[in-house]
């Protein structure tokens, strides 16, 4: 509701301080979302960044990726490792020539359908590419959402990822017209650059006033590590 600060704390320190330049922010497209998405699940914006360009230059759309001999798709990834992801991504884009006429579909259970793409993927395509409003719960929001609601429990935990899907998509009604994009590259870079496993930045941080964890001094102890 209204109360909830979460999300229009995190879009302000995003205009300011978040990425804004990242290339499948220009132009956004659906096909330049997914796969900046699969390539970023293991990896780093930064070793990412040369991959993507290299990648969309070579197979710009849906069409093309599918028509490509996978030896080439895995040739364009060579160096990027995790290589499964690339012949789920190889996979996915010919399913989409075989069922939703060479486009990426614009429905969360059909993109769930598709190799490579699970619960918060499919939750980072939605909202970038279209402005859906829908969650994502990747490792870096999972850290965010344990400090500022003080979340007991390793997030591995199916309770503790339930009742951690259940706040993210509570926030989702704070997020303002228009800015769902933002709003997920915001968590993205906010878990990636302030709110960070070691020594996370709370002086600076927009959630300082929200945070239970910070609140309770708990922020070097939650998320609660693995247990073992
Ligand atoms: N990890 C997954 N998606 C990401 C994104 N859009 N930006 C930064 N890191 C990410």
């Amino acid at each position: 509701g209204p109360a909830d600060r979460f999300a229009t704390q995190l879009l302000q320190w995003f205009d300011v301080s978040g990425r804004h330049d990242l290339p499948w922010q220009h132009p956004r497209s659906p096909y330049r979302v997914w796969l900046s998405e699969i390539m970023l699940q293991q990896t780093q914006v930064r070793v990412v960044l040369p991959y993507f360009e290299r990648f969309v230059a070579a197979l710009p759309d849906v069409r093309a990726l599918a028509a490509a001999p996978l030896d080439e798709v895995l040739a364009l990834w060579s160096g990027l490792g995790y290589y499964a992801r690339a012949r789920n991504l190889h996979a996915a884009a010919r399913q989409c020539v075989e069922h939703h006429d060479g486009e990426l579909p614009h429905d969360f259970d059909a993109l769930l359908a598709l190799p490579g793409i699970g619960r918060s993927t499919a939750g980072a395509i939605l909202s970038q590419a279209w402005g859906d409003r829908v969650a994502i719960l990747d490792g870096n929001v999972k850290r965010v959402l344990c400090r500022v609601h003080a979340v007991d429990g390793w997030p591995g935990t199916p309770a503790v990822e339930k009742r951690l899907w259940t706040l993210a998509e509570a926030h989702l009604a704070g997020v303002p017209e228009g800015r769902m994009a933002d709003y997920t590259q915001a968590q993205m870079d906010f878990g990636a650059t302030l709110c960070t496993r070691h020594d996370p930045a709370c002086v600076p941080c927009p959630l300082q006033h929200d945070c239970a964890a910070l609140r309770a001094g708990r922020v070097g102890e939650l998320p609660t590590p693995r247990p073992g």
